[in-house]
């Protein structure tokens, strides 16, 4: 008997995007609608969760049927409700929460729950469809920075984190100061790439797999303000190049302790043209690297979806009373 395909509709809402996927087994996206308050929140030089969360509310019955629509797919054509319940604001998250226990109600179809952080991992499911675990995800992104050993589907265990400033976060506040506005990485991103790495900043180093951002941030910002003529090309490289450093040393030194050779980068962060070429020159030494489509690597349902498809073949259901855990962890 052939094995019936499983459609899962994905829901983010834990940050500034409102996003509905509608992804089959797992793998296979079928409409992945992104609506960004980027424009919104650039005005205030980050996010305002309040302002985020009236936002996920106006936009997200539209979304999800932009996403039904554009799959050539009605509501009962769902197996499984899956959307994402932390890390992240807890007024955003609340917004995806709620309409995703509605929805599952009144189809009487299964909710899943979703960690965010597992979401951005499965965007490599979705980019490379012969991946699979084990292997060791670099984890980047504007609220957090992990090491995260993934040993298979829905089994995992950090390695390491940040003991300050998520990386995305340290982007985001060099750009605000040096004066390129929000979201800073990008355009950081782009500005660099004039850039020369002509200052070395200095970098924290702990026994284990920790890292820390904020020491290179507020050197970077200081000497912005000691020399506000020097390049600001020249120092958006210089920071990119302090801050790759930090993660290649890392992740060398976990595939030293846990001897796994394949590498997937997930997150916004990994969107940074200079992480990926230097994690691309890994290869050299003849670990696998993975990278997400530029297009999955920040906030959407797809990826979210890709995660719920694993959860849900794994048992792992949510009950009706799914609540946001604003700081939700990897294993939880
Ligand atoms: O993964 P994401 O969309 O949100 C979280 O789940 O946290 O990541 C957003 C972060 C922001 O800090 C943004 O500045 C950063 O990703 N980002 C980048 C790039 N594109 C987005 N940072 C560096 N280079 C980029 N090209």
């Amino acid at each position: 008997m052939q094995k019936k395909d499983i459609i899962v509709l994905g829901i983010e809402s834990s940050c500034d995007e409102t996003s509905v996927a509608i992804v089959k087994n797992g793998r296979e996206v079928l409409s992945n609608i992104i609506d960004t308050q980027i424009k919104i929140h650039e005005q205030y030089g980050g996010v305002v969760p309040e302002i985020a969360s009236r936002n996920h509310i106006e936009a997200i019955s539209r979304v999800a049927k932009t996403a039904l629509k554009e799959a050539n797919m009605k509501f009962e054509d769902v197996d499984v409700i899956a959307p994402t319940y932390g890390p992240g604001l807890v007024g955003a998250l609340l917004v995806g929460v709620s309409y995703a226990r509605g929805l599952a109600y009144s189809l009487n179809k299964p909710l899943v729950g979703v960690n965010h952080i597992e979401g951005h991992i499965a965007a490599n499911y979705i980019t490379h469809k012969d991946l699979v675990p084990p292997f060791l995800c670099m984890l980047t992104s504007g609220g957090n920075t992990q090491i995260v050993y993934v040993k298979d589907y829905c089994k995992m265990e950090v390695l390491g984190r940040t003991r300050d400033d998520a990386i995305g976060e340290a982007f985001d506040k060099v750009a605000r100061v040096v004066g390129l506005g929000y979201p800073g990485g990008p355009k950081i991103d782009k500005l660099a790439q004039t850039g020369k790495a002509t200052v070395n900043f200095p970098k924290t180093h702990f026994e284990n797999l920790d890292f820390s951002f904020s020491g290179i941030k507020t050197a970077v910002i200081n000497l912005h303000h000691k020399n506000p003529d020097i390049d600001k090309a020249d120092l958006c490289m210089s920071f990119e190049k302090a801050v790759t450093e930090v993660l290649i040393e890392n992740i060398e030194k976990a595939i030293e302790q846990t001897g796994i050779k394949t590498v997937v980068l997930a997150g916004g962060v990994s969107a940074n043209t200079h992480i990926r070429s230097e994690f691309e020159k890994l290869e050299q030494k003849g670990i696998k690297i993975y990278k997400p489509d530029l297009k999955l690597c920040t906030d959407n349902a797809a990826m979210i979806a890709s995660a719920g498809y694993y959860r849900y073949l794994n048992g792992d259901l949510s009950t009706s009373t799914l609540n946001a855990v604003p700081n939700l962890k990897i294993g939880e």
